[in-house]
C-alpha cells in the first residue's frame, strides 16, 4: 500500500546524535522508502542546526510556542528529508540537546512539547504549498520516546485529521515528567488528568501520555517488548504498556549496512576474506601499545549503570590472566570513566582507555577486534552487539533485550547446527560475565571453531529489510 509518515524525534543521524534513537531515526527513511512509504523527519533546529538551515524554504509556521514564534524549515541532509524546528527562544542554547555543562536545561518539558505541538498541527493541517514547493500531509505521525510522546496526545485531545499515531519506545528510563501544575500550559485538558490517562505519579509523564493515546506502540525489539509488562524492566510503566498489549509490538532494529561495512574498511574484509582484520588488530597494537596474545575485546558504549559497564573492573583481572586484551571507548558517568581509567593503569599493554565520542576510531575498533562486551542490564535493542556480528567481532552479551534477539551464544546444540554467533550469559552480574570471557578465551584457543562462529557471525543479517517490512505492515494495518 504505501503512504507518508511524519517521524517526529529530537535526533537524527548524521545532524545530532547521543545515542543509537538518532542512528534508528536517521536509518528508517531508507529503509522505509524501499517498501513505499515516504518518511520526512521532524527535528529541533537546534543552535548549530539551524545555521547550517539558513537557506531552507520555509514549510509551516506557528505564532505561539510557548513565549516565540516556531517556523519550519525544510531540506535535505544525507538522502533524509528533514523537517527542521527554529524557534531560537527553545533551541538556540548552549550544549547538547538536553543539557549544557549546566546541567539539563530547565525547560525541556516544554522544549520537547512544542516539538509534539508543532508535529501534531503537521500532521492535522498539513505543510504549506508554496511556490515551487507542493504541500505534504502525513497519513501516519510516527512519534519515537518521551520527547515526542505529546505528539499523539495532542492528536487525541486537539484533533487528529484523520491521522493515525504511533509511538516507538527506545528507551522507558527516560519518561518526561513534569509536575500537575504544568497541565494547562502543556496544554492538556484537565479531563484527562487522571491515572488511566494523563497522571502519572502525581504528576504528567509525556511518554505515558502517548502510551495511552497512541493508536500502535511498539519497541525495538520482541524481547523487550515482552519485558516491558513486567516490573523489573517497566520502570513504573509496565502495567500502563500491559493495559495496551494488543497493540503493542517489538520490532528489531537493523543498522545501516552501508556505514558498518567491513568491505569499506582500510584494509576491506568480508566472510570469506579475514585477512584484513588480522591487519587491523596489528595496527590498533600499534596504536594503543598493546601486545595481546589472545582475544581483544572491545566496548564501545555511554558508560552508564545501563550499560553494566561497572561489571568490568570484577573480570577484567581474569581476561587479562587468560592472555586476552581489552580497549573501552565511552564516556558518562565520571566514576566509571574513572574505573576504566584506573584497569588501563594496572594493565598496561593489555588494557587501553579512551574517554570520548569517536565515529572513526569505533569503526577500526570493530574492524580489527575479537570481540565486543555488551553486558547491560536492560537493553531495548542496541546496536553495537550487530556493529559485531557484522564485523566478525564475537559479540559477548547479556540475555536481555535486543541482546537476545541477536546474538546466538555458543553451546554444543548451536555449534552443530552452524547457529551458534557470539557468547552470552545471564544473569547479569560479574560471575555470569567472568563465566563467558572464560567461553571466549577457551573458544579462542580453538581456532578452527573460533572461525566458524566468526562466519555465522558475519553471515547474520542485520540490515533493515525485515524490520522495514514490518514498519511498512503496520502503518498499512493503520491506514487500512
Ligand atoms: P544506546 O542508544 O543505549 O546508547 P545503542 O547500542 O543503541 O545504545 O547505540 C549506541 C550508538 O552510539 C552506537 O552507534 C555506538 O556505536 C555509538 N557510540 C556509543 N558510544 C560511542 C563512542 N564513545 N564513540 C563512538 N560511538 C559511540
Ligand atoms: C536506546 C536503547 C538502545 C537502542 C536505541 C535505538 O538508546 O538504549 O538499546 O538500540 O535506543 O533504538
Amino acid at each position: 500500500m504505501g503512504g507518508r509518515v511524519l517521524s517526529v524525534a529530537s535526533e537524527c543521524v548524521p545532524l545530532v546524535k547521543t545515542g543509537g534513537l538518532a542512528d534508528v531515526v536517521g536509518a528508517l527513511p531508507a529503509a522505509l522508502g524501499a517498501v513505499g512509504w515516504d518518511m520526512r523527519v521532524l527535528i529541533p533546529a537546534y543552535r548549530d542546526l539551524a545555521a547550517q538551515a539558513k537557506s531552507w524554504p520555509v514549510v509551516f509556521e506557528e505564532p505561539d510556542l510557548w513565549g516565540g514564534k516556531g517556523r519550519v524549515l525544510a531540506g535535505e541532509v544525507a538522502g533524509v528529508s528533514l523537517l527542521l524546528l527554529d524557534a531560537p527562544h527553545l533551541y538556540d542554547r548552549e550544549g547538547g540537546p538536553y543539557s549544557s555543562n549546566k546541567g539539563e536545561h530547565p525547560d525541556n518539558a516544554i522544549r520537547f512539547a512544542a516539538l509534539s505541538w508543532v508535529a501534531a498541527r503537521i500532521a492535522r493541517e498539513g505543510l504549506v504549498a508554496r511556490e515551487g514547493l507542493a504541500g505534504w500531509k502525513p497519513d501516519v505521525l510516527h512519534a519515537h520516546d518521551w520527547q515526542a510522546g505529546f505528539a499523539p496526545a495532542y492528536l487525541a485531545y486537539h484533533g487528529n485529521g484523520g491521522v493515525k499515531s504511533v509511538l516507538t519506545i527506545h528507551n522507558i528510563a527516560f519518561q518526561g515528567w513534569a509536575p500537575a501544575q504544568m497541565l494547562g500550559v502543556l496544554r492538556l485538558p484537565g479531563h484527562a488528568f487522571h491515572s488511566e490517562a494523563l497522571e502519572y505519579f502525581g504528576g504528567i509523564s509525556s511518554l505515558k501520555a502517548g502510551l495511552v493515546t497512541a493508536d500502535r506502540i511498539t519497541t525495538v525489539s520482541p524481547s523487550y517488548a515482552a519485558e516491558l509488562m513486567r516490573p523489573e524492566f517497566g520502570m513504573g510503566l509496565q502495567g500502563v504498556i500491559a493495559a495496551r498489549g494488543a497493540v503493542v509490538t517489538g520490532i528489531l532494529n537493523g543498522v545501516d549496512t552501508g556505514v558498518w561495512d567491513p568491505g569499506a574498511e582500510d584494509p576491506p574484509f568480508g566472510a570469506r576474506a579475514v585477512a584484513g582484520k588480522a591487519v587491523a588488530r596489528a595496527r590498533l597494537f600499534e596504536e594503543f601499545a598493546l601486545e595481546v596474545p589472545g582475544p581483544l575485546a572491545i566496548v564501545v558504549s555511554r558508560l552508564t549503570d545501563q550499560k553494566g559497564i561497572d561489571l568490568l573492573p570484577a573480570v577484567v583481572p581474569d581476561l587479562v590472566a587468560g592472555g586476552g586484551g581489552l580497549i573501552v571507548l565511552g564516556s558518562g558517568d565520571p566514576a566509571m570513566e574513572g574505573a576504566m581509567r584506573a584497569l588501563a593503569a594496572r594493565f598496561p599493554g593489555r588494557v587501553a582507555v579512551k574517554i570520548g565520542y569517536d565515529e572513526a576510531l569505533s569503526h577500526r575498533l570493530f574492524a580489527g577486534a575479537d570481540a565486543v562486551l555488551v553486558p547491560s542490564r536492560f537493553e531495548p535493542c542496541g546496536l553495537t552487539q550487530m556493529y559485531g556480528l557484522r564485523y566478525g567481532t564475537l559479540p559477548v552479551v547479556s540475555l536481555v533485550g535486543g541482546l537476545a534477539d541477536t546474538v546466538i551464544g555458543v553451546s554444543p546444540a548451536t555449534l552443530a547446527t552452524n547457529a551458534a554467533n557470539g557468547v552470552t550469559f545471564h544473569p547479569v552480574d560479574a560471575m555470569a560475565l567472568r563465566q563467558a570471557l572464560a567461553k571466549l578465551l577457551d573458544l579462542y584457543r580453538q581456532p578452527k571453531l573460533w572461525a566458524k562462529v566468526r562466519a555465522n557471525a558475519m553471515t547474520h543479517p542485520v540490515g533493515w529489510e525485515t524490520s522495514a517490512a514490518a514498519y511498512a505492515g503496520l502503518y498499512d494495518g493503520l491506514i487500512a
